[in-house]
């Protein structure tokens, strides 16, 4: 039975490279999510902007908390708590608006929205964020779930392992805080791997490309589990988690943020296809840039150009060596998974 699914399962996927074939529009996300898939591809099939199919799309990972690490009631931080990163850009206008560590409310992008529509700023943080929602009519709603207390429970009892501490007292690879920085300036060298894995992944990050070209991107997470309270990842920033440019394309990044953020992948993939680089080779020319800094780096990388050619990359390591994406568009008669060799 299993093997016969797994059988059918690859029928199914189309291999990525084979199917370059270009039109317009275009919508692209991270991950299997196919129900943001769907969703944003009926908000363009019904008049709606890129802008809108984009927030809609990664609204309703948030509603559907793909994968635990999309919306409330995933990944707790240090403190117990869930917390949300999220952006939305304009290619058109290259106006970003964005959220990061925005507490008790549910519909990130649909804040980070709204700093576009109602501000003249580009990313709030925090409580004053949570604030500015209330604002903006959105309702506070505990962001705690069964689930997410029991995986922080269960983390405390396993003496908060694994977390993101480092050089402390005492040694925060064998026991829980309250951490101080130890005396003697012997730091261990940093360790590039990443705790995150493809079991607890993040972030939709979504391209939709219009049929004018008008090119539109978004993210929406709730970070790393068992982050610092503050911590703030890649999605929330511009070029880090996505980037959209109407004259060039749109990337979006998923991973572990705190080192692809370093690299500004999403915005090194759009100027790649500026100078008319391909948007697989775009996305690959990025991943083998952090590889050389973070061999073991756990990311991948979407991108797509503006004539509605796309693509993917991924950083393979043990446990991590396909990365699968949904693709929407006129070839395709619906949102279709779509899978690439990591390099
Ligand atoms: C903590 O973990 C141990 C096993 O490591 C288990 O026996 C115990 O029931 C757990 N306690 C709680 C409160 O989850
Ligand atoms: C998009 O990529 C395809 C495939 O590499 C290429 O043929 C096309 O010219 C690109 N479009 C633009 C606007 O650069």
């Amino acid at each position: 039975q299993a093997v016969t699914g797994a059988l059918l399962l690859l029928a199914v996927l189309t291999p990525a490279g084979a199917a370059s074939a270009a039109a317009l529009p275009v919508v692209i996300n991270t991950w299997a999510f196919r129900r943001a898939a769907e969703t944003a591809w009926r908000v363009l099939e019904s008049g709606g902007s890129e802008l809108d199919a984009v927030e809609s799309g990664c609204g309703q990972c948030e509603i559907d908390q793909c994968d635990g690490s999309v919306g409330y009631g995933g990944s707790p931080d240090e403190s117990g708590e869930t917390t949300l990163d999220a952006m939305i850009m304009d290619g058109n206008t290259m106006e970003v608006g964005a959220v990061a560590d925005l507490r008790r409310v549910k519909n990130a992008i649909g804040v980070a929205r709204k700093v576009i529509e109602y501000t003249k700023h580009t990313l709030l943080v925090g409580e004053s964020a949570s604030l500015f929602a209330v604002r903006m009519g959105f309702p506070y709603e505990d962001l705690t779930t069964q689930k997410s207390l029991s995986l922080y429970s269960e983390w405390l009892n396993q003496s908060c392992q694994p977390n993101f501490w480092k050089n402390v007292v005492p040694d925060s690879s064998k026991s829980c805080g309250p951490y101080k920085r130890r005396e003697a300036v012997t730091y261990k060298e940093e360790q590039t791997s990443s705790q995150r894995s493809v079991h607890n992944h993040d972030t939709i990050g979504m391209v939709v490309i219009g049929v004018s070209g008008t090119v539109a991107s978004g993210t929406s997470t709730n970070g790393a589990i068992h982050k610092l309270p503050g911590r703030v990842g890649d999605s929330p920033i511009a070029g880090a988690g996505s980037y959209a440019d109407s004259t060039a394309g749109g990337a979006a990044a998923t991973g572990d943020g705190d080192i692809m953020m370093r690299f500004l992948p999403s915005y090194q993939a759009v100027e790649y296809m500026r100078m008319g680089t391909d948007p697989t080779v775009a996305c690959q020319k990025v991943i083998s840039r952090i590889q050389k800094y973070a061999p073991k780096f756990f990311g991948a990388i979407i991108c797509a150009n503006t004539t509605g050619s796309y693509g993917a990359a991924c950083n393979k390591i043990p446990g991590f060596t396909q990365f699968h994406f949904m693709v929407s568009s006129p070839l395709l008669n619906r949102p279709t998974e779509q899978v690439v060799d990591c390099i």
